[in-house]
């Protein structure tokens, strides 16, 4: 199946649904005309006419229109949405959940993406969404018991970045420099970091250690932050976001 000619819809399209959209719309993996999404308000559904995507606000329309659908709407109302859809679900659909997952920063920006299939998916169906997937960003295939791990490493953990590089540029600003230049730095430097460790497939605890010169000064800062404890830390921040999100499901 052509990418080009699959008809892709969205129910719930508000702020998941419409990264996903925009960055397949900006990879030309789908042509607008071929997106549909629908809600129970306009509030978001301009925004996608604007983009020349079609809208409606009927679900099952969306079923009816699509082979590739994507279901973003909140958690709580996935059960009655599910419902709904069910008499229109047949052998040609592939859906696609978007509850457990991403943040929308992620999609658009920093992609890393995990999907699970169901027991009907095939690999056709999973080498499909990967390839669509993946115009957004990293996309892998991973049991289904690593998604709420995925949300405590990445969806939540764009958070614990942005906490370490505003610290990061904090510290410049208190040995003297301007807040602008130290953001745009720290900025700079977690990007270059992050290419080597995709580039290279290298354990971070070998890249830190290749910095470290004896005596000089990135062991003497790395002495500081392990006396803070960054790394217990940031491990707990990780378990207690992973045990937030199975608790959600569960809900
Ligand atoms: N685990 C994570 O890290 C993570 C992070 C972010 C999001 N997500 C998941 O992604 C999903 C969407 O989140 P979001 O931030 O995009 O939410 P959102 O911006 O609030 O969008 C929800 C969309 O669902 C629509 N909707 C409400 N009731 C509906 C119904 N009965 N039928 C069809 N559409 C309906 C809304 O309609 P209106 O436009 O009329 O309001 C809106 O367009 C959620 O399941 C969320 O858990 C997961």
């Amino acid at each position: 199946m052509e990418a080009v000619e699959l008809r892709v819809g969205f129910v719930g399209a508000g702020r998941m649904a419409g990264g996903l959209a925009r960055g397949l719309l900006r990879a030309g993996k789908v042509p607008a005309s071929n997106v549909l999404a629908s809600a129970p308000s306009d509030k978001n559904l301009d925004a996608w006419q604007e983009s020349g995507c079609r809208t409606t606000h009927c679900n099952l329309e969306v079923l009816q229109e699509s082979t590739l659908v994507f279901l973003a709407t909140k958690p709580h109302i996935l059960p009655g949405v599910l419902q709904e859809i069910r008499p229109a679900v047949g052998p040609h659909h592939i859906i696609v959940s978007l509850a457990a997952g991403v943040t929308l920063q992620t999609l658009q920006r920093a992609g890393a993406m995990v999907f699970a299939r169901g027991s009907s998916a095939g690999d056709g169906e999973a080498a499909l969404l990967k390839s669509l997937l993946s115009s957004c960003g990293l996309c892998e295939e991973v049991p289904e018991s690593y998604i709420n791990i995925h949300t405590g490493l990445s969806g939540s953990g764009v958070a614990y970045v942005y906490l370490f590089a505003e610290a990061l540029a904090e510290g410049a600003v208190k040995m003297g420099m301007p807040g602008g230049l130290a953001s745009r730095i720290a900025a700079q430097t977690l990007l270059g970091a992050a290419k080597i460790m995709l580039e290279t497939g290298e354990h971070p605890a070998k890249l830190r250690g290749d910095v470290c010169t004896p005596g000089g000064t990135t062991i003497h800062a790395l002495h500081q932050l392990e006396k803070g404890a960054l790394r217990a830390t940031v491990m707990n921040a990780v378990e207690a976001a992973t045990n937030r999100a199975r608790d959600m499901a569960e809900d």
